[in-house]
């Protein structure tokens, strides 16, 4: 399924993922990406969806200035109604593709890219990255946040929906060896954190 239409029809429901797979928020990738954010700091949260990542640090780091972009109007209406709510100032939101972004070069300090690069196919993610290292700066930040399968039987068991819904890409992807995939891509992998059925990747740009 095209998804701008998924997405039509997942954006009132999406946020369920945090509350089935991320409800403790100590062992939470939210809480690992949220780690890696600093005051003052300029953030772009790739493919933001209903910005549950952007809001939070949005909202508790009132000196970053945080930018969450994305193709679907329905998930980005969703996030635009969290953040009106949660009173939130220091976020904007814009429609747009990661694979081809409106900004200059070398303007962020962290881009976040989460749960998105196993729903896309392979020229599209090697684009999103692309474009993610143009407009990050040398010495940023890339944060990623992708599923990490495998485990008991429960965890197999809440795993059964994702293999379900998940686009072909996703077989594949999850079976990367993300430190060779990242340097491929320009990326040096310098830390790994395990987190509720998900990992959370920080990624430097490799010295040319
Ligand atoms: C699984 S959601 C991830 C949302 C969020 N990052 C999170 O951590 O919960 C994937 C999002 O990527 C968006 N997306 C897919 N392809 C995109 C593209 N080329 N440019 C911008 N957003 C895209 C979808 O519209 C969807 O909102």
């Amino acid at each position: 399924m095209n998804g701008k239409i998924f997405y039509k029809f997942m954006a009132d429901f999406y946020d369920i993922i945090d509350v089935i797979y991320f409800r403790n928020y100590e062992s939470s990738p939210r809480k690992a990406v949220f780690d890696g954010i600093h005051e003052k700091e300029k953030i772009l949260d790739l493919c933001t969806g209903t910005a549950t990542n952007a809001i939070r640090i949005a909202k508790s780091k009132p000196t970053a200035r945080v930018v969450g972009i994305d193709l679907s109007e329905d998930m980005l209406e969703v996030a635009k109604e969290k953040a009106r709510k949660q009173k939130v100032r220091n976020l904007k939101l814009y429609c747009m593709d990661a694979a081809s972004l409106e900004f200059k070069s070398k303007c962020f300090d962290k881009i976040l890219i989460s749960l998105i690069l196993h729903e896309l196919d392979e020229p599209l993610a090697d684009k999103v990255l692309e474009e993610a290292g143009r407009v990050l700066k040398d010495d940023g930040e890339i944060i990623v946040t992708e599923w990490e399968p495998g485990g008991g039987f429960w965890r197999k068991i809440l795993f059964f929906p994702i293999h379900k819904l998940e686009p072909e890409s996703y077989r594949a992807f999850i079976k990367k060896d993300l430190y060779t995939y990242f340097k491929q891509h320009g990326f040096q992998v310098v830390s790994y954190t395990h987190c509720d059925y998900s990992r959370v990747l920080r990624l430097r740009k490799l010295e040319r």
